[in-house]
């Protein structure tokens, strides 16, 4: 078996993203584009896979993370894309096989490519493949210039000749290399061209000359090479993306009011007969059961849904448990932590942080329920708010099951309110209130008789 090394450029700056970010960690539906890179490679089974890092090189790192047979090395600075894959030498010299070199800003290849592009590869039996695509639009891209049909080099957008520039078929950026004469011809370059840089695709050149073979693999779908140098090119793909994944969850049963103004993530799971409205989003490792529905303006992150649950207008769900057959807003506000039982009800303007909601529990108007636990079944009346911070510390409020807090109620923290207990409307409860007791913690009403016409009259007689 011949062992697949992956390489994959992400050492420059990006100038044209205008961006303090690096470009390879800007997000497509929630997944950053060097995530995007390296999860198609893995399909490969490489031996090692290598990014080379530079600008912001120590974010990058921090991003990627440690992993088994993953390394960075360091382009600095950053002289081009031949330079930067001659600086993955340290990992590669003492190895052998085929490298597959990526960009980590074409973020689109799908596994099926790259294993036909190492098949193509070794069929030839060639020192170098060039990933190329025929494209309406090649401005901006390396040209393939072919001889006899054979590929003879390629010429950067600003270097080429006019007559050139009209050539549509276009360097991918992709490649595979036959690792043993790699390194020492990757010296070869030069950078006498426009850019003064030592430009990877003059390989193609240098191996034609040495009278090695390099052939092409032509990409059926030329969307998937698309490179992303701007903000409207992270646009324009990110969309193709999002389309992809809309089409997918209706494939799979899913109601989309409107695809187009659907937003929904790589990474979520939607279950089938789910409705969804337009003007939704579904982020990050969200899961939603079937037989939802989701409300316009409603955003959920990183949380899990059960089946058959409503999801009313202008609600935000963040790293939240939500069980079967509830129903929550609009205007709620689901922050941290919060787990909500099966068939429970939280209504418009509560918020809940840090907070489990029981099974058949209802919230249903204007609370604040923050590090707390409410039993099932029980009632928490509107305006309910728990005082769960003291100024220096958190506390918890524990509501029993089937316990009822009447409307208007502070419940200060640490505070616990025992089974089936009941809360007088308005109370400030500052003691549990033991269980199948109520607990009235407000000022007595007294009504004075009469107050109203005696006022009048004094204030008539001082006219
Ligand atoms: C490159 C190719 C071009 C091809 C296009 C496809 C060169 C000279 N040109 O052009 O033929 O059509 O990709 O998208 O290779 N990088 C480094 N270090 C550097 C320079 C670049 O790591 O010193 C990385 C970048 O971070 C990026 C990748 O290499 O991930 C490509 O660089 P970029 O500047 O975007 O090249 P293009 O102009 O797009
Ligand atoms: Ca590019």
């Amino acid at each position: 078996m011949n062992s697949i090394h992956i390489v994959i450029l992400a050492a420059g700056k990006g100038t044209r993203m205008r961006s303090a970010r690096p470009k390879v960690l800007h997000p497509i539906c929630g997944v950053a584009l060097i995530d995007r890179v390296l999860e198609a490679a893995s399909a490969l089974g490489p031996e090692t896979t290598t990014v080379v890092v530079g600008h912001e090189a120590a974010r990058v790192r921090h991003h990627l993370g440690e992993k088994p047979q993953l390394f960075t090395v360091v382009q600095e600075p950053q002289l081009g894309t031949g330079h930067a894959l001659l600086q993955a030498e340290p990992v590669l010299k003492d190895r052998s096989g085929t490298v597959v070199l990526l960009s980590g800003d074409v973020p689109l290849l799908t596994p099926a490519t790259l294993q036909a592009l190492v098949q193509a590869h070794h069929q030839a039996g060639a020192a170098a493949t060039v990933v190329t695509a025929t494209v309406p639009r090649p401005f901006g891209y390396g040209r393939v210039i072919r001889k006899e049909g054979e590929i003879v080099r390629i010429v950067e957008e600003r270097d080429a000749s006019p007559a050139e520039r009209e050539i549509r078929e276009i360097n991918s950026g992709i490649y595979a290399f036959d690792l043993a004469p790699l390194f020492e011809a990757l010296r070869g370059i030069g950078a006498a061209n426009a850019q003064g840089e030592y430009y990877l695709p003059d390989l193609v050149g240098i191996y034609r000359r040495q009278g090695r073979i390099v052939t092409t693999w032509h990409v059926p779908n030329a969307n998937e090479i698309r490179g992303i140098n701007s903000r409207s090119e992270l646009a324009e793909v990110s969309e193709m993306v999002r389309q992809g994944k809309n089409e997918e969850l209706m494939a799979a049963g899913v109601t989309l009011v409107d695809p187009a103004t659907t937003y929904v993530d790589s990474g979520v799971e939607v279950g089938p007969d789910t409705v969804i409205h337009p003007g939704v989003y579904l982020e990050g490792s969200t899961h939603i059961g079937s037989a939802c529905e989701i409300h316009s303006g409603t955003r959920v992150v990183n949380s899990t849904v059960g089946d058959r649950v409503t999801l009313l207008n202008h609600s935000v769900v963040t790293d939240s448990t939500i069980g079967a057959g509830c129903s929550v807003g609009p205007f709620a506000h689901l922050r941290p932590g919060t787990v909500i039982g099966a068939e429970a009800r939280v209504g418009n303007f509560v918020e809940l942080k840090n907070t489990a909601l029981g099974d058949g529990a209802k919230a249903n108007h204007l609370a604040y329920l923050g590090d707390a636990t409410i039993g099932e079944r029980s009632n928490i009346g509107a305006g309910t708010i728990t005082c769960n911070y003291d100024g220096a510390r958190k506390h918890r409020t524990v509501v029993g099951k089937g316990a009822f807090v009447g409307s208007n109620s502070t419940l200060v923290a640490p505070v616990t309110i025992g089974d089936n207990a009941y809360v007088a409307a308005g109370s400030a409860v500052t003691q549990d209130v033991p269980a199948d007791a109520l607990g009235i913690g407000r000022a007595r009403q007294e009504n004075k008789a009469g107050w109203v016409t005696r006022r009048k009259e004094e204030v008539n007689s001082e006219k």
